[in-house]
């Protein structure tokens, strides 16, 4: 087999089609415009149609197949109606990626129940119907891959992240269950957890005097991540290079989970 064809087979999306929630946020965008520019068809799915309508026409543009579908994952009457138009436009849906959040920093003693619903209701329940609705029709075909959005946060919690980081480590539980429960239908489940990305959201605190330095400290790279940087393992876990990878949650963080030097030392170098 020719080296171009091999890889192809590997990591080749050209027959797949992709649900992507949360698709024309910073995240959503990188991954879904990767996922296309790797052969995949990609439903963008979110809450401002005109947002995925003009992401749907940078990838066409791009010479990729996509398209936009009205989703608000915290408003349970627009789950199974997106699922239903996505899986009768393309007669199947292969892969999901979970990418819709939300988040409000905030001390633990001040929280209240509107701001805990807005987060869990987003990150967490959303994120389940979602999954339980694809992954019916994933069932029906007894194959599917489907990749949750983590966080640093569903490890290494970050002050005035708490119902943000319950959320994220719930969905991190989750697809262990989902991998548990849905192995035997050929369904995979796995999570990419993102570190410090630097996105439009994020642009302020890297922005920051004084928590861009504690940040950067924090990274072994000593600098955020950019969208753009997670796409390799979103294509790895859509393909079938991803064959017997399931149940896992993928920390793509620059080195920022896995220690640290708090002091100067001697070398010879
Ligand atoms: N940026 C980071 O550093 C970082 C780090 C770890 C995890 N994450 C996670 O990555 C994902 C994407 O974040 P981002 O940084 O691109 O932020 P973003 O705000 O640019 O994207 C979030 C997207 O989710 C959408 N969304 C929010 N509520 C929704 C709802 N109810 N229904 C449908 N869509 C909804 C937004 O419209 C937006 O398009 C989130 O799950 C976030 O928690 C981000």
């Amino acid at each position: 087999m020719e080296q171009k064809t091999y890889l192809q087979s590997l990591f080749g999306l050209d027959v797949k089609t992709i649900l992507v929630t949360g698709a024309a946020g910073g995240i959503g965008a990188a991954i879904s415009k990767g996922l296309a520019m790797a052969g995949a068809e990609v439903a963008l799915c979110g809450r401002t149609l005109a947002k995925c309508q003009a992401l749907e026409a940078e990838i066409q543009a791009a010479g990729g197949k996509a398209s936009s579908h009205y989703l608000d994952v915290a408003r349970m009457d627009t789950i199974q109606p997106c699922v239903d138009e996505v899986a009768q436009q393309y007669g199947k849906i292969d892969v999901l990626f979970n990418v819709a959040g939300v988040n409000k920093r905030e001390g633990l003693l001040d929280v209240e129940e509107a701001d805990y619903d807005r987060i869990m209701d987003t990150n967490m329940k959303g994120l389940y119907f979602v999954t339980q609705a694809v992954a019916r029709k994933m069932y029906e075909r007894k194959s599917g891959s489907i990749v949750n959005i983590g966080s640093h946060n569903d490890e290494g919690m970050l002050g005035g992240c708490s119902v943000y980081g319950a959320a994220k480590s719930g969905v991190v539980a989750f697809t262990r269950s989902l991998a548990v429960e849905l192995a035997q239908y050929g369904i995979r489940a796995n999570a990419i957890s993102p570190g410090h990305i630097l996105t439009e959201l994020t642009q302020v605190t890297w922005d920051h005097p004084t928590r861009a330095p504690w940040l950067r400290e924090r990274i072994a790279m000593k600098r955020p991540g950019y969208p753009e940087e997670l796409v390799g393992m979103a294509i790895l876990l859509a393909s079938d290079a991803s064959a017997y990878m399931t149940g896992q949650a993928y920390h793509i963080d620059g080195g920022c989970l896995c220690g640290g030097a708090p002091w100067e030392y001697d070398t010879k170098y």
